[in-house]
């Protein structure tokens, strides 16, 4: 299974093994990882699970979709790197990606 390093905002570093076609959300909040609330599923409804992501793996990602621009408005601190951890979708191409955690969701 491709790893996701989930990298919070004190610096700890958890690398977890995530199953293709899970989401980066989804896949921290299975595995307790504090950071990320995920308050609406993964509806793309909520920006609790705003996350920053390094522009060597940025490049990689599919680029934004309107809904998901619309809903950063919501989250806090956003800048050039951040998405929204529901909108990606793991795969074997993202394996070792490294996600940074806000200090806090909203
Ligand atoms: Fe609600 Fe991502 S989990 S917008």
């Amino acid at each position: 299974m491709p790893r996701i390093i989930y990298k919070t905002y004190d610096g700890t570093r958890h690398e977890i093994e995530v199953a293709e076609g899970t989401s980066v959300m989804e896949g921290a909040v299975q595995n307790g990882i504090q950071g990320i609330d995920g308050d609406c599923g993964g509806a793309c409804a909520c920006a609790t699970c705003h996350i920053q992501v390094p522009d060597q793996w940025l490049a990689m990602l599919e680029p934004q979709s309107d809904m998901e621009l619309s809903m950063l408005d919501f989250a806090e601190g956003v800048g050039s790197n951040s998405r929204l951890g529901c909108q990606i979708s793991v795969s074997s191409a993202l394996d070792g990606i490294e996600v940074l955690l806000p200090e806090n969701q909203h």
